[in-house]
């Protein structure tokens, strides 16, 4: 990418805001910020001492671990990085993002904002409210003394049993690179740096400390590297975090080709490479691309300090990468005012707007599955409801690790799951104070709404006879560190489900997910809603979607599988049964742990399963609506398609135009190249313009992104399988490179 098209992104974004197209505001970095912080960084590394240098390149967990004293003005979490005080430079005060502000295992008691997981703020394909989400989060991470969201997570859902699943926005490069950005432009606009991460292809959990991704570079730049790409262009964040695991044998943080090469050089970056949290094995990262070794105690060393400052009396090489660190350190500082807008802990948050925004977020992601006979929405004449299962009665689901977050009160219920020590504490399967069940009762007053736990089988099915409509509540809860085995459901719900629709025709599923599962009773419910975790206001968001007060409009960002078997990798690899989902704990075995990815290379998804002629599930972008909508009249010309729709239904309601590339020269190639979301009044239309991204059409050949010449054929979907007619283009070649 080159910096200049990003600020003539910026210029656009602006001028646009001028006309009211768009409710943003406009994003800091402009031409002048930018030029203007990389100037002021460059003279403030002048006037340091190598002293200062090294300490603003290795961070710490402000904790007394490994004999770190820990500095006055450090926040409690996860990461702390020493100011200059003589120069004006504020210290790095960083927390878990990026759903919200980490509860850090519940060492902070102060409270924050929950979202819905990340397939649930994907399935919106709403930038505008990411951005609203991202501005949310920073502003509290503002208001609590934090001036670093470690947010942006945005690894690719290649691996659907991955424990993160829950935090990332999907499988599609374009779809979360896109997303991603706007996220990160909301955060950063309250003078907080955003990471993107975990750069890159850190697409499981097992074996993340040591795992070897195999993948040929055309496969990594069309497809997870890619998502990085756009959401450094659109997001400009001030640091990238690199990952835990090698990519073609070299770990992450210091890998010359990744960050050297791919990021500073091909991609112009100008902000600083972070560390991921014990992923620095030696100095010599420093040569290769790494800019700052965070969380140091979880490291074998602290490589980045006194190990660096003999490298950088001995060697020249050294003495200028750590001007260079430091400088692009600064860099980010300056550009997004850390210094001229310094964090205080104790700030005031508005804690009802920001619960409204995490409320519409769940509003917009909950995608509706199946819907037979119209049983939704349900009727507020209804008589008898049964809920079952999920702890429904209590609250909704997280997902969690460092990412959970939770509201002052604390966890409405939390579920020790195994583990010993600090893993334990981790292994809590956690649940937000927002009962679905309440809320339910609350648009039904003139119902009786039974609710059962769902331990007991026989007496789920009681109910569920005597009522007009049963909702069973299913949960998968994913933690970071460690995969699901299988996409099963798990604690037997399966057989709950089957036993209830067998009782009870008018079935509904409300699934919470941290990604995809197997429905092996699907053809027997009435319905089914894919809730996600849904945040703090998750309750109301699925009963006010139930009763039809909202209209569903969320579309999977993943591809649900029907089984296994479909895969890439039907068994994951690296299992061993020895896993403690602890990195520091999990000591790489003997025999190198190479996982292949160029089996689907960058055919992630919903791509694999086109190229495979394969049927999943459920495809990528697959959503119900309470009304209907038509297109026609697709026209393609140069990189722009234009397209008609129509709500033809009785209702408002919101669709999104997903424009794939079908085939090339006649082969069938699916690629999501555009996307747009359209809120239709019942009988409105509306032409849209779809702006395609001509690297989602192109190859990477020999360093350079290449569009072979030939027929290119494009179809409206309504998600990745239902297509509607092809459009056939000829395109010239053309080949560029990213700068
Ligand atoms: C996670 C990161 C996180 C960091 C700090 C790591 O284990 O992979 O996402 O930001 O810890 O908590």
């Amino acid at each position: 990418m080159k910096f200049g098209y990003r600020h003539s992104f910026a210029a656009l974004a602006a001028a646009l805001l001028a006309t009211g197209a768009s409710g943003r505001p406009a994003p800091a970095d402009d031409v002048a910020v930018e030029a203007d912080a990389a100037a002021r960084a460059a003279s403030a590394v002048t006037a340091m001492t190598t002293d200062e240098k090294l300490s603003l390149v290795m961070g710490i967990i402000p904790a007394p671990l490994k004999g770190v004293k820990v500095p006055p003005e450090a926040v409690t979490s996860v990461g702390f990085v020493p100011g200059v005080p003589r120069l004006g430079v504020p210290p790095l005060t960083e927390t878990d993002g990026p759903l919200g502000i980490s509860y850090l295992q519940g060492a902070r008691k102060d409270g924050a904002t929950p979202m819905p997981s990340g397939p649930a703020m994907a399935s919106t394909w709403n930038p505008d409210l990411l951005y609203r989400v991202g501005a949310t989060m920073g502003a509290e991470a503002r208001a609590k003394g934090f001036n670093v969201l470690l947010a942006g997570a945005v690894n690719l859902v290649r691996e659907p049993r991955n424990g993160r699943t829950y935090e990332y926005l999907g499988e599609d490069p374009l779809l979360a690179g896109t997303l991603i950005g706007a996220s990160i432009s909301g955060i950063q606009s309250n003078h907080v740096i955003s990471t993107i991460k975990h750069f890159a292809l850190n697409d499981q959990e097992t074996g993340r400390g040591y795992l070897d991704v195999k993948i040929s570079e055309a496969e990594a730049r069309e497809s997870d590297l890619l998502a990085i790409q756009i959401g450094l262009e659109r997001g400009s964040p001030g640091a990238v975090m690199c990952s835990y695991n090698k990519i073609n044998g070299v770990h992450a943080c210091e890998n010359d080709w990744l960050l050297n090469k791919v990021l500073k050089q091909d991609w112009g970056f100008k902000g600083f490479v972070m560390s991921d949290w014990g992923a620095v094995h030696n100095t010599s990262s420093a040569l290769h691309g790494l800019d700052q070794q965070s969380g140091a105690q979880l490291d074998d060393a602290f490589h980045f300090r006194e190990p660096l400052r003999d490298a950088v009396r001995s060697d020249p090489a050294y003495a200028a990468r750590l001007n260079d660190m430091a400088r692009r350190i600064l860099t980010a500082i300056y550009a997004r005012g850390l210094d001229k807008y310094p964090v205080k802990p104790g700030g005031d948050v508005d804690w009802k707007a920001h619960a409204l925004v995490a409320e519409e977020a769940a509003k917009q992601g909950i995608v509706l599955l199946r819907n037979e006979r119209g049983v939704l929405p349900l009727a507020r004449t209804a008589k008898r409801i049964a809920v079952i299962g999920g702890n429904a009665d209590v609250g909704v689901l997280s997902g969690a690790g460092g990412s959970q977050v939770h509201e002052k009160e604390g966890p409405a219920l939390a579920i020790a799951r195994g583990g010993d020590g600090p893993r334990a504490r981790i292994n809590s399967e956690q649940y937000h104070r927002s009962s679905p069940l309440k809320a339910i009762r609350a648009l039904a007053p003139q119902a009786v709404v039974s609710y059962r736990d769902g331990r007991y089988v026989s007496d789920a099915v009681a109910i569920a006879k005597s009522a007009e409509v049963a909702i069973v509540f299913a949960n998968e809860w994913r933690v970071e560190g460690a995969d699901v085995p299988d996409l099963t459901l798990p604690d037997r719900q399966n057989e709950l489900i089957a036993a209830v629709a067998a009782a009870n025709a008018n079935t509904i599923v409300v699934l919470q997910t941290g990604g995809p599962v197997e429905m092996p009773w699907l053809g027997q419910t009435a319905a089914v809603v894919e809730a996600w975790y849904p945040g703090m206001r998750g309750g109301e968001a699925i009963a006010s979607l139930l009763f039809g007060e909202t209209n569903f409009s969320g579309r999977l960002p993943l591809s649900f599988p029907a089984s296994l078997s479909q895969l890439p990798r039907p068994v994951l690899d690296g299992r061993t049964g020895n896993e403690t989902g602890n990195i520091a704990a999990d000591r790489a075995p003997e025999t190198p742990l190479v996982v292949d990815y160029s089996v689907e290379g960058s055919d992630v998804g919903y791509r694999w399963f086109a190229r495979q002629g394969q049927k999943p599930l459920f495809p990528f972008g697959f959503g119900l609506s309470y009304t209907d909508f038509s297109t026609d009249s697709l026209k393609i010309s140069g990189l722009t398609a234009t397209v008609n729709v129509h709500n033809v239904g009785q209702r408002e309601g919101a669709t999104v135009l997903q424009l794939y590339l079908t085939a090339r020269d006649g082969q069938v190639r699916r690629r999501l190249v555009g996307y747009q979301r359209v809120t239709l009044q019942a009988g409105a239309s509306q032409t849209v313009k779809l702006p395609l991204d001509r690297r989602v059409l192109a190859d990477w050949e020999n360093g350079k992104w290449s569009i072979r010449g030939g027929r290119y054929s494009f179809a409206i979907g309504e998600n990745a399988e239902s297509l509607g007619p092809d459009k056939t283009v000829t395109l010239q070649p053309m080949r560029w490179t990213d700068r």
